[in-house]
């Protein structure tokens, strides 16, 4: 359906065509600030310099021309003409297509035919699932079903970070103080462990570094021994955050992490020096980009690959397999560079597709101002966040709903909700403050004051004896009705715009206002009681269908009951 912005432009262009298009109509439309200025507004002043008369005479001219049954008034204020919806259409247009549609009202089309891959999440074996591989699997999810919703066919990647220098010092580390059981027990604590002892105990015994290097050596080699240690820490490693996967609802559609790039490097590296790409430079091997880039690191002087090196075999191996049109990387502001360098060097080889590669940058996550730091003894293990919060959430239940059956599943979905909001209310690219207590408030701009309003609504649906109501013409729509309905034509707009900007937060925003809208609403009206039953209901039910999709958009569960 067309938006009530395209509708008003529609009728203005028939005006202002050939001075102004559509197109640049509808880019000119605002929302006014106060109710009483209308429901949309069209400035005049680029008119006024086309047609050299005042952009006040022209809103004066102009209103009494417009003439649409959509509009109850068009009323020039200064430079603008504000334009008043006709609220009985609006209301039965919007709830009509929200009952009807159910849980596909927002849906695009625009993606349609096309492939977006995704690199999210990204852990790294032997270190701790850190707070930033959070961010990345919560914010790379949300723009997954965002771009899922815009019609898009989408590819989850997850690059588990599960090769490198650290394994060989993991394997020194284990071989000096390790113990399987314990490993069994808890993988990613255990051989965080391990790799945090090995840099300890290095600084007294430098004889540490060269095991270290020497069993990577070995691993790279092909040594048995070296290669099932590997393959055993990265069954357990990846086993355990299968489980904070679960937790979070994601799913990967391919785990190939670094390693499976390893005998994908060298051809790449054949490739540029056939391109004639590569310098040297102090022995090692760098490809020059724009002055402004530093050179990309293709081979260090020992011969080793690099980082850069490993995402060129996987850019060039996810295009060859993916076929994909856009190919999105979720992952810290620290990285920029590092894309910037990839990016850079697959259009010089030639990849023009390399355009429509994109890094998707997040903030940090900061525990009272200050990063949260991986270094010992502050580390943060996301299992034992996620455990705290469901154990308080389960609290909260108890407290406000003691009769509340499944409670330890409704605890669960909440917990992990206001996780997963309190990450994405915030504009992506901004730091974010670590606080349970904000996260798990039922009160303001948090997971569970969202679910708890949708929880409200299907109460309200369960009393009524309405089980499929349909919005009839004929009610009053109040004004706390309309806020409410306005809200809910501009979710479509906003998912849309929540894909366009990479930015999940633009949808938390909306569903948040729609929620408030409702309690609003709820607060002013007996929704149970008195006349135009059924358009309350029909008014309750669509609200519980947006917020419901809003939340599943984000990842997040909404409970029946909580
Ligand atoms: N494992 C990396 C890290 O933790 C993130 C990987 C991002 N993806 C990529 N293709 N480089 O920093």
């Amino acid at each position: 359906m067309k938006t009530y912005t395209e509708r008003y432009a529609e009728t203005l262009t028939q005006k202002l065509e050939p001075s102004l298009s559509k197109e640049a109509i509808i880019s000119l439309i605002e929302v006014p600030k106060h109710r009483g200025h209308g429901d949309l507004a069209f400035p005049c002043f680029q008119l006024a310099k086309e047609w050299k008369r005042s952009p006040q005479a022209i809103a004066k001219t102009l209103a009494v021309q417009l003439n649409d049954p959509l509009f109850t008034s068009f009323q020039a204020a200064g430079p603008y003409i504000n334009a008043f919806l006709n609220r009985e259409v609006v209301a039965q247009e919007t709830l009509t297509e929200i009952l009807q549609k159910e849980e596909d009202y927002g849906a695009h089309d625009f993606g349609e035919g096309q492939v977006i891959v995704l690199d999210l999440s990204s852990p790294n074996i032997a270190k701790p699932f850190s707070m930033g591989h959070l961010r990345s699997t919560v914010i790379g999810n949300a723009i997954a079903q965002l771009a899922e919703k815009c019609g898009f066919e989408t590819v989850r990647l997850n690059y588990i970070g599960d090769w490198g220098t650290q394994f060989g010092k993991l394997i020194a580390a284990y071989k000096r103080w390790g113990n399987e059981e314990a490993v069994k027990r808890a993988p990613i604590a255990e051989l965080f462990k391990l790799y945090t002892r090995f840099h300890t105990e290095a600084v007294q015994l430098p004889e540490l570094e060269d095991e270290g290097r020497y069993w990577f050596k070995e691993l790279e080699a092909g040594n048995e021994e070296a290669l099932s240690l590997w393959r055993w820490f990265r069954e357990e490693s990846i086993q355990a955050f299968n489980a904070i996967y679960s937790l979070l609802g994601v799913r990967f559609d391919s785990l190939n992490g670094e390693a499976f790039y390893n005998d994908k490097m060298e051809p790449v590296v054949t490739e540029l020096q056939e391109k004639d790409l590569l310098e040297e430079s102090d022995g090692a091997r760098v490809v020059r980009l724009e002055a402004s880039i530093p050179p990309a690191l293709i081979k260090k002087k020992d011969g080793a690959t690099l980082y850069v090196t490993r995402d060129l075999a996987s850019a060039l191996y996810r295009k060859q397999h993916y076929h994909f049109d856009y190919s999105f990387y979720v992952a810290g502001n620290e990285q920029t560079l590092h894309f910037n360098q990839l990016i850079q060097v697959l259009k010089k080889m030639g990849y023009c597709w390399a355009e429509t590669m994109e890094h998707i940058p997040f903030g940090m996550i900061l525990k009272e101002g200050k990063k949260m730091s991986t270094r010992q003894g502050k580390v943060v293990f996301l299992e034992q966040v996620l455990a705290d919060i469901i154990q308080q959430a389960v609290q909260n239940i108890r407290e406000k709903n003691p009769e509340l059956l499944d409670q330890e599943r409704v605890a669960e979905q909440v917990g992990v909700g206001a996780v997963i909001y309190h990450d994405l209310k915030h504009h992506r690219q901004n730091d974010v403050e670590f606080s349970y207590d904000d996260m798990l408030r039922f009160e303001g701009n948090t997971g569970p004051y969202l679910q708890y309003t949708h929880a409200r609504a299907l109460s309200i649906l369960r009393k009524s004896k309405l089980s499929k109501p349909v919005y009839k013409e004929g009610a009053t729509v109040t004004d706390q009705m309309w806020e409410l309905i306005t809200q809910l034509t501009y979710f479509p707009g906003h998912i849309a715009d929540a894909f366009e900007w990479r930015d999940p937060s633009l949808l938390a925003k909306s569903i948040y206002k729609i929620a408030q809208c409702f309690n609003h609403y709820y607060a002013h009206t007996r929704i149970l009681v008195g006349g135009d039953q059924e358009q309350k209901i029909a008014l309750t039910k669509a609200t519980a269908i947006v917020i419901k999709e809003g939340l599943r958009l984000l990842g997040i569960q909404a409970p029946e009951e909580m």
